[in-house]
């Protein structure tokens, strides 16, 4: 096993290293620069800031490391690189230091591109997080047409996907999906052909692109395979932005509202540092140099989890239970009560918490500030029970004292308006999340590669290892 290991690298260090050919098939509109050329141009000055870093710091303490750490989840260590964003417990989450409303003032919208609708577009937040620079409406558009015209699947994706059961959930269809396409890996294909560990980036650009573009199409034909709704045909129109093109294929491309409500929900669902189980499960796995197919469908596999992101399903099933036994107009009271029924059977209250937020999360503002804005959503009775709802736990889980952050997350709110937009399928909301976490989990992934980060591989210890080490 050894002597093999060693032959490999062996041959792989006397093999000239190949020059990886980039841009091969990247969209270019003339004068303007894609997203390849971007981060082509970030690479060498993030290298230059690790190496400094590494240079000025390398012995720095970091903080200590303490038991209830390491049987804490790790909460609270600082171990992670993560470059896109940086989410602070009283602040919310920063995108390469924009706060949602600064990335909602200077993120080019569908109307900057020439389609209707306000919100900001995943393409501009997808750019945002490569290259920690706000893109020209102009790279957006490109960069939209770019990815309509990598968004078919290849015929095989589409037998895996039409084989499996209907009962099957679909997070597990979506990641299964998801790895089925590592058949065509550019990454993978690239290092087999012996590719210069500086270029690794380049290839895992391409894959993420390549994947970024696909998740609609995978995510509408699993909507369609399920629940018989869209057309289960990928029309991709290469007029159109990314979730245009994935609401036409989930049969809303004439429900304007729901247009741009996934497009705020997928652009500020796309982040939210490293440590949370999808963006490290991207990272972890992805440090092993497994394609980005692989690190992703394995961060689906962590998102499908009910207190990470099945969580916006739990939400909304148990918000109906509650609207079943509250009726429409409920009053505080009649809220309050049902909360402690919930907390009182040692459930948790869905859609409330955070592992690391002290706040209400300004995600969840965001999605309110939309509600609010849209005569359809400001009259739903479940989007006005979710939002007089969140007036009133904080409240109740303050009393109940195990919170640390009585406060509603995102989840709390993004159901409820699928919901009223007739989306009633609550098993495929966390697909909808799985198509907008790759935006920040990739972009990481090409980092790590660009920064040549080693391997994780943390240290772990027994109770009887940790006895004896503490008793020291
Ligand atoms: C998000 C979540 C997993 C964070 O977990 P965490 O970091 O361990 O949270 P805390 O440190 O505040 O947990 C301390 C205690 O409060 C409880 N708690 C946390 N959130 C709670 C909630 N919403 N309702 C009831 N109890 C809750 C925990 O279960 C824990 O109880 P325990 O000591 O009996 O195990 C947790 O808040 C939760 O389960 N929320 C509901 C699910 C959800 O909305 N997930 C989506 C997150 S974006």
């Amino acid at each position: 096993m050894m002597s093999l290991s060693i032959n490999r690298a062996a041959m792989r260090a006397a093999a000239p290293a190949r020059q990886y050919a980039i841009a091969s098939q990247s969209v270019r509109f003339a004068s303007t620069k894609t997203l390849k050329d971007a981060v082509a141009e970030v690479v060498p000055a993030k290298r230059e800031q690790l190496k400094k870093l590494k240079a000025d710091y390398n012995d720095a303490n970091l903080g200590q490391i303490k038991l209830e750490n390491l049987l804490g989840g790790m909460r609270g260590l600082k171990v992670m690189l993560w470059e896109g964003s940086v989410l602070d417990s009283e602040r919310g989450i920063a995108f390469h230091g924009k706060s949602i409303p600064d990335c909602e003032k200077v993120l080019p919208t569908a109307q900057d591109i020439g389609l209707s609708g306000k919100e900001m577009l995943p393409e501009s937040m997808l750019w945002l997080l490569l290259t920690g620079q706000v893109p020209s409406k102009e790279e957006v558009k490109q960069l939209s047409a770019e990815l309509a015209s990598k968004g078919k699947l290849p015929s095989y994706a589409e037998k895996i996907i039409d084989s499996f059961p209907k009962t099957m959930h679909p997070m597990t269809q979506f990641a299964s999906a998801v790895a089925s396409l590592n058949h065509d890996s550019k990454f993978a294909e690239a290092y087999k052909q012996g590719v210069r560990k500086t270029e690794y980036w380049q290839p895992t650009l391409e894959d993420s692109i390549d994947l970024i573009a696909k998740l609609p199409a995978i995510a509408a034909r699993i909507y369609h395979n399920v629940f018989g709704r869209g057309d289960g045909v990928q029309k991709i129109d290469s007029n159109l932005d990314l979730i245009g093109n994935y609401s036409q294929m989930i049969g809303y491309g004439d429900n304007e509202g729901m247009i741009d409500y996934l497009r705020l929900y997928i652009a500020i669902h796309g982040d939210h540092e490293g440590g949370n189980v999808s963006a490290h499960t991207a990272h972890l796995v992805g440090s092993a140099l497994s394609d980005p197919y692989l690190s992703y469908s394995a961060a689906l596999l962590g998102l499908a989890g009910p207190l990470h992101g099945l969580a916006n399903q739990e939400v909304l099933g148990w918000a109906l239970d509650m609207q079943k036994k509250v009726g429409d107009n409920a009053s505080e009271s009649d809220i309050k009560e049902f909360l402690w029924t919930t907390l009182k059977s040692g459930r948790v209250v869905p859609g409330y918490g955070h592992a690391v937020l002290r706040m209400p999360d300004p995600r969840f503002s965001a999605l309110s500030r939309f509600c609010d804005t849209r005569p359809e959503l400001k009259n739903s009775s479940i989007v006005q029970l979710v939002q007089k709802t969140s007036k009133v736990a904080p409240e109740v889980l303050k009393e109940h004292g195990k919170t640390k952050n009585p406060y509603p997350n995102v989840d709390a709110a993004s159901g409820c308006v699928l919901y009223e937009y007739g989306l009633k399928e609550w098993s495929y909301y966390t697909v909808i999340f799985g198509i907008s976490r790759a935006l920040g989990a990739l972009p990481q992934l090409v980092m790590d590669r660009a920064l040549g980060l080693p391997i994780e591989r943390p240290k772990s210890l027994s109770m009887d290892a940790l006895e004896e080490l503490l008793k020291k």
